[in-house]
């Protein structure tokens, strides 16, 4: 049976290397046999979470969508950049506004993350690989109930990192790669036969 991944990166940024990392892991999980939806958080845009707003206008209909687009593959994946040591406001808003999705657009209850299985990638144009916001985002999720594999793909130097045709050029940082999406999707794959 054909698992299915929803992909997104923490930036929106023409040219973002999140963006690239985020179709590099696109190409590989599809190479290993996965369904994968490709989104762009610029095609979900949210306001910053306030507890006002949310009592007096509800949650938004695009984290509505985006939960239920999580809660309906078996798996995700996110790319994220690091901003200040840490995930940066535009991905931690869409995780908070998801977290708050109740029921889907139909009214069936929802818990987008509990229970999902989930990979972390990141990137960064320093040596650190992101690998500091990796593992704040990984808090997070885990929060969030998601099991998180423990692999995870972090892309240092990223600005030289991929070739002309978006692939890694460094072997090992591919092979870090192949490794965290295999790991996704044997848990996204046991973690579908336990619900069926
Ligand atoms: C507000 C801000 C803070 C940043 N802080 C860090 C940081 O802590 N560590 C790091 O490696 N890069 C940092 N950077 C550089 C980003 O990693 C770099 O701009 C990256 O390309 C952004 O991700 P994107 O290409 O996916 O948009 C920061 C950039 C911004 C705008």
């Amino acid at each position: 049976m054909t698992v299915s991944i929803l992909v997104f990166a923490g930036s929106v940024r023409g040219q973002a290397l999140s963006g690239k990392t985020a179709d590099a892991a696109t190409r590989e999980l599809a190479l290993q046999g996965a369904e994968v939806t490709r989104i762009s958080l610029a095609d979900y845009p949210l306001p910053i979470f306030d507890q006002d707003l949310e009592r007096d206008k509800g949650v938004p209909q695009n984290a509505v969508k985006l939960a239920s687009l999580v809660a309906s593959h078996d798996g995700f994946l996110i790319a994220t950049p690091e901003y200040n040591a840490s995930l940066p406001p535009l991905l931690k808003n869409a995780i908070d506004w998801i977290s708050r999705v109740k029921q889907d657009g139909s009214g069936r209850t929802i818990r987008a993350f509990a229970g999902k299985s989930g990979a972390i990638c990141s990137s960064s144009n320093g040596v650190f690989a992101g690998i500091r916001a990796a593992n704040h985002l990984r808090a997070v999720l885990v929060h969030c109930q998601a099991e998180v594999v423990s692999a995870q793909c972090s892309v240092g130097r990223a600005q030289e990192a991929f070739d002309e045709a978006g692939n890694l050029r460094d072997e090992a940082t591919q092979k870090k790669l192949a490794t965290t999406c295999r790991a996704l999707l044997e848990a996204a794959s046991i973690s579908r036969q336990r619900r069926n």
